[in-house]
């Protein structure tokens, strides 16, 4: 393999710029040339393909986003985005590919493979919501994000005596509540893999007023409830002074944390050792801390693992 690409695909990632920066370096140290695409699959459709040499990307490794920009293409499902996309491939010289996000993103890597164009995927998404991988690029990122958020939020509920009911994204998936939740100590989370029991909730927060408590935190993730109706119920059931808060899409930016600049440096050279081995159809992941490569296929099928024992952490913690 002479020349590879690279683009990131759906919503961006914190670490997805050091994951292209190891993807030039380590393709470099391989002899191979890499080229960058721009806004995701639409940018293969359109041609947009861009040389990146080792110098292209000093300095990226701690910036959040993508400097290759992202898209979600709505194009690359038509048979005639896709005859578009390989003829670009084609007319560049590229011999494999690899892109950077979530499932939807490593559906189309199947397809380019099976088309013939080896693709290796690389999970990129605050999310976490990959089954067959402990952790995706971003979400670390994202958490540290959320427990900073909640705590400058804390200082004003215990200024007031107020419950805060903050919703944090993950889309369908409940780390980025859960792990946050055990990471900054909330007195309730609701997330949408367990059920909850709002009347549990409140009955909760009137104990701890009994003894002396009086502000708290609920994390709720999307996929699971909305904050104003969250707090709209607590409200009712509680009379406490509460107010609502949607973090939105401060989750997703920020300079990656060192967890996730090492974690992403570490799939893309795994990922880019498998492309020289002409080995396309694969996506990377971690599992027990050791990078591993699995089937497109196989990884998608997997069943995300519940953390139940988390789960019972998190309320465990509270006092
Ligand atoms: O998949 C990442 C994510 O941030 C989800 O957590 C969220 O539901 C969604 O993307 C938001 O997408 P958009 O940026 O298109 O509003």
């Amino acid at each position: 393999m002479k020349r590879i690409a690279v683009l990131t695909s759906g919503g961006d990632a914190p670490g997805m710029n050091a994951a292209i920066r190891a993807t030039v370096r380590v393709a470099f140290s391989l002899g191979i040339e890499t080229y960058g695409i721009r806004y995701g699959y639409n940018g293969l459709i359109k041609g947009d393909f861009i040389p990146l040499d080792r110098r292209s990307v000093t300095g990226i490794a701690q910036q959040g986003g993508t400097i290759l920009k992202t898209a979600r293409s709505q194009e690359f499902m038509t048979e005639n985005g896709k005859a578009k996309a390989i003829a670009n491939l084609k007319a560049h010289s590229i011999d494999g590919l690899m892109v950077l996000g979530g499932d939807g993103t490593f559906k189309g890597a199947k397809e380019l493979t099976d088309l013939n164009v080896p693709t290796v995927g690389v999970p990129c998404t605050i999310d976490n919501d990959l089954a067959y991988t402990d952790f995706s690029i971003g979400f670390d990122t994202a958490i540290n994000t959320v427990v900073s958020a909640v705590r400058k939020i804390r200082d004003t509920l215990d200024s007031h005596g107020r419950i805060g009911v903050i919703e944090v994204m993950g889309n369908h998936c409940g780390d980025i509540a859960l792990f946050s939740a055990v990471g900054c100590g909330a007195e309730s989370v609701i997330i949408p893999e367990f059920p909850w029991d709002i009347e549990d909730i409140a009955r909760r927060f009137i104990h701890r007023r009994e003894a002396g408590v009086e502000s708290g935190i609920v994390l709720v993730s999307e996929g699971a409830a909305k904050a104003d109706d969250v707090a709209t119920k607590l409200r009712e059931l509680t009379n406490f002074d509460i107010r609502s808060t949607v973090l939105g899409h401060v989750q997703r930016g920020g300079d990656p944390t060192v967890t996730d600049a090492t974690l992403a440096a570490r799939f893309a050279g795994h990922a880019v050792g498998l492309l020289k081995a002409d080995k396309g159809g694969y996506v990377v992941g971690i599992v027990n801390n050791r990078i591993r490569e699995f089937e497109i296929n196989e990884a998608l099928a997997k069943k995300k693992h519940l953390h139940r024992n988390l789960y019972k952490l998190a309320y465990d913690l509270v006092y």
